[in-house]
């Protein structure tokens, strides 16, 4: 109940200030070439996966949205009340989300975690290589097309989960809930051309590609954002 009328004061809000959050949102470029991250991700994956999968949620979202109250939301609020907005919002902007994010942590020059990342990792994971075993686990197991993610929580930790599709642990349909800071992409459109179904060799050849400095950042954010503050703890 406390959660519906926040929604709909944030809705009444919307109506209030049009102009201020109006926007259609737009497929990001990359900051690198489609070609950038061979040999572990080929670039005619990358081309598909970004220019029309990536797009095609883009485009559906700004659809789905399109002359409701939902257009003055942004990305993080529709994610948090997705159970509210309907499943072309929880589809496609799920879609969008979870792209932005895994575009961002992918990088063709990789950076190790710094020393103080390394020590949370170790304290919340025991060690770096237990928590890429977490990690490959959650995306071998994650049955059909999802994602393998690394989150804090509400209770400020790290973990690790995995969700259906194109959920993520932002949305309040999700049972394990945090902010995510790397997600890893297991969809069959993120590396069958290549890799067919060897998802493992996949999910072992993308730390060849992840940018600790993207991830640590989104760490430090994470922790004081007003969105970690937004999803609840456990006990509550
Ligand atoms: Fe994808």
């Amino acid at each position: 109940m406390k959660t519906m009328k926040m929604f709909l004061s944030l809705l009444m809000l919307a109506f209030a200030m049009p102009s201020l959050l109006a926007q259609p949102f737009t497929l990001p470029t990359l900051p690198y070439a489609y070609d950038a991250l061979e040999p572990y991700i080929d670039a005619r994956t990358m081309e598909i996966h970004h220019s029309k999968h990536h797009r095609a949620y883009v485009n559906n979202l700004n659809s789905a949205i399109k002359g409701t109250p939902m257009e003055q939301l942004d990305l993080n609020e529709l994610m948090l009340g997705v159970s509210h907005f309907g499943d072309a919002v929880r589809n496609n902007g799920g879609g969008h989300y979870n792209h932005n994010l895994f575009w961002e942590i992918l990088s063709p020059k990789p950076s190790e975690p710094s020393e103080t990342m390394l020590r949370i990792i170790s304290v919340n994971f025991g060690g770096m290589e237990e928590l890429k075993k977490e990690l490959r686990q959650a995306g071998m197991t994650q049955f059909g097309s999802g994602w393998a993610w690394l989150i804090v929580t509400p209770e400020r930790r790290l973990a690790v989960t995995s969700t259906a599709n194109q959920d993520n642990p932002l949305m309040d349909v999700v049972e394990e809930r945090g902010v995510p800071i790397l997600g890893i992409d297991v969809w069959e459109h993120a590396y069958y051309l290549h890799y067919q179904n060897r998802r493992g060799d996949y999910l072992d050849a993308i730390w060849n590609l992840i940018d600790w400095s993207v991830v640590e950042k989104k760490y430090g954010e994470a922790l004081v954002s007003q969105t970690l503050m937004r999803i609840p703890r456990e006990s509550e």
